[in-house]
């Protein structure tokens, strides 16, 4: 039997291998089951926690704003996090918690399939290229395997403290946008596939 994502979120209530869910409680990832894009935070803050739902607070109506930029709902894309509790106080998760942890984002990137992955920020960027910065990398795309790119980007929470990475967060959206028409969602199937591949 196929794991489907209410499934997983029945699992994940009742999971306590991350000693975290004494103090917080579960946020699994949400939205369309079938994304082509898939966004991933750090970990879960103080609004999330109380309402179990990823991105709803300060941050989450800045990533609103940025999807609503290139014209993307969040019922358009899955939005998930590396850690599925809030760490106190929102601290930084440790290495441990995202070990913990990974095997649910694995779970989801399994179930949803998506083209593109958005790691935000240099906790989600990290699950898939530990070595490289996310200053470095921010608005460039980076092949993970035949089927899957990686496009970093800041995270949205970064720009409320730092008003200087706002605009760089818009620059980099808008170079996924363009990334997205190009690459994953063309009307125009020549664009998808180079001509010089496509068999005579
Ligand atoms: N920051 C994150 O990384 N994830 C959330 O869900 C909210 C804020």
């Amino acid at each position: 039997m196929e794991l489907t994502l209410p499934a997983l979120q029945e699992k994940l209530r009742e999971w306590k291998g991350c000693p975290l869910h004494e103090t917080a409680n579960a946020v699994l990832g949400e939205g369309n089951p079938h994304a082509e894009v898939m966004f991933i935070g750090e970990a879960p803050g103080e609004q999330e926690d109380k309402l179990k739902r990823p991105f709803v607070g300060p941050a989450g109506k800045f990533l609103d704003e940025l999807l609503e930029s290139i014209g993307l709902k969040r019922s358009d894309v899955y939005i998930s996090n590396v850690v599925k509790y809030r760490p106190p106080a929102n601290r930084e998760p440790t290495d441990e918690e995202k070990a913990q942890c990974m095997p649910w984002l694995q779970a989801e990137i399994a179930l949803i399939k998506p083209k593109v992955i958005v790691p935000l920020g240099r906790h989600a960027l990290g699950h898939f290229f530990s070595k490289l910065s996310i200053t470095a990398v921010h608005g460039k795309p980076q092949k993970l395997n035949d089927s899957v790119t990686v496009f970093p980007i800041y995270h949205p929470a970064a720009a409320l403290h730092n008003g200087g990475l706002r605009d760089s967060l818009f620059e980099d959206f808008k170079a996924l946008k363009q990334f997205l028409d190009e690459h994953v969602r063309s009307p125009n199937p020549e664009v998808r596939i180079p001509k010089s591949e496509v068999p005579s």
